[in-house]
C-alpha cells in the first residue's frame, strides 16, 4: 500500500486478497479503474484514472491486479 494508505477511510482495496478480488470481473476493475470510487458508487478517494491512461494501460493495470491476488473472476 502506499505511504498515505493508513489515514484513508475507507482503506484502499487490498489486491492481494483473492476471495474479495474474484467477486470482481474485469468490467468491474476496469471501471472503478476508469471513473473512480464515484463512477461505480464506491469512496471518491478512489480517484479516476481514465484521463491520463489509455485503454491499453488500464488493461495491463488489470492483469496486474489479476497477478496480484493470483486469480480471476469465479
Ligand atoms: C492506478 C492505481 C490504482 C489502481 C489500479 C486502483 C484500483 C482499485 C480498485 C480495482 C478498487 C476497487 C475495489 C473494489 O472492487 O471494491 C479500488 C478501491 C479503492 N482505491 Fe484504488 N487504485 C489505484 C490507486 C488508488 C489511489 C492513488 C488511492 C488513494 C489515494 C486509491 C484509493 C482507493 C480507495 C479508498 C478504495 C476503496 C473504495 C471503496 O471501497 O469505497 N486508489 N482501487
Amino acid at each position: 500500500m502506499g505511504f498515505n494508505a493508513e489515514n484513508l477511510d475507507p482503506r484502499p482495496a487490498n489486491h492481494t486478497d483473492s476471495r474479495f478480488m474474484s467477486k470482481r470481473t474485469d468490467r468491474d476493475l476496469y471501471e472503478v479503474i476508469k471513473g473512480g470510487g464515484r463512477a461505480v458508487g464506491k469512496a471518491t478517494l478512489m480517484p479516476p484514472w481514465g484521463g491520463n491512461l489509455n485503454d491499453t494501460q488500464i488493461k495491463s493495470l488489470i492483469l496486474y491486479l489479476r497477478r496480484l491476488c493470483m486469480c480471476k473472476h469465479e
